[in-house]
């Protein structure tokens, strides 16, 4: 049973109606639940449209990218997964998911921030200047014989510092450390689901040259920094060149260009 959705939620969900044009709708909110991807996808195989949400207030069994526990507790961040049911749209959706989120924090709050392929969202802030996590994506995808059911794409944002252990203050970070101030997590949802839903037309439709154009701006990085990452030939050392088309991150390799399509770099 979902629980009513608090009055900060509620208010700025029902005046972006227009704005995010149905994306969002219907909105399903637990207090707190295992996992809202989970909760999602067995919405998706009842049948709930694409652009169903689902949210927490808190997750007893949040999960990230390669396994990892996503700590989520109550009130310190923002847990939502989509539910999406483009075939089209589906290889494109994990930079979507960081596209959506890094327009959003910084429309939502003015924080600047920048994207980590495939779709960590990082600030770079600090003395000596580095690179802290702020959000992440987690697309998961079913496929029968009969092709693509659904992907959930779940974004988790920090918002407080309480959404992450204190030992990992060196490599994470919340919007509110970085601010000073309070932030509004019903407008941070709203600016999500709007940029969202516009990605998700865009894609649905064939269009991809937009997203890949924003995920290029929103990534610097990707472009020239020296980086390492596991691949399963061994360990790859080289330089960002970019992304392909189909969201593979590109590495040079000496004289070669090597393609790197899971997994996770190390800036060097
Ligand atoms: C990552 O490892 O960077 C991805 C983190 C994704 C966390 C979100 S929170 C909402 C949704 N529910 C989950 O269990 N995980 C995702």
């Amino acid at each position: 049973m979902s629980d009513p959705l608090p009055a900060d939620l509620a208010e700025p969900l029902v005046a972006s109606s227009r704005r995010r044009r149905g994306f969002g709708d219907p909105t399903i909110y637990f207090a707190e639940t295992g996992s809202t991807n989970d909760v999602a996808a067995r919405l998706a195989e009842q049948g709930a449209a694409e652009g169903t949400i689902v949210l927490a207030s808190a997750q007893t069994a949040g999960r990230g990218r390669m396994g990892r526990v996503w700590h989520s507790p109550a009130d310190a961040g923002l847990y939502v997964s989509a539910i999406c049911r483009s075939a089209r749209a589906a290889p494109y959706l994990t930079l979507a998911g960081g596209v959506a989120t890094a327009e959003a924090v910084s429309a939502a709050t003015g924080l600047p921030v920048e994207i980590k392929w495939p779709n960590d969202v990082v600030v770079i802030s600090g003395v000596p200047r580095r690179r802290r996590k702020l959000a992440g994506v987690l697309a998961e995808g079913v496929s029968t014989t009969d092709g693509l059911q659904h992907v959930i794409l779940g974004i988790g944002i920090n918002i407080r510092p309480a959404a992450y252990p204190p030992e990992f203050a060196d490599r994470a970070t919340s919007i509110e450390t970085e601010l000073g101030r309070a932030v509004d997590r019903g407008a941070l949802l709203v600016e999500v689901l709007v940029v969202l839903g516009e990605l998700l037309r865009d894609l649905s439709s064939g269009q991809s040259a937009n997203l890949l154009a924003r995920w290029r701006a929103l990534a610097p990085s990707a472009q020239g920094a020296p980086l390492e990452c596991d691949s399963p030939a061994g360990l790859l050392t080289g330089t960002a060149a970019g992304i392909a088309e189909d969201g593979a991150l590109l590495v040079r390799v000496g004289d070669r260009i090597e393609r790197v399509v899971s997994g996770e770099i190390r800036w060097k």
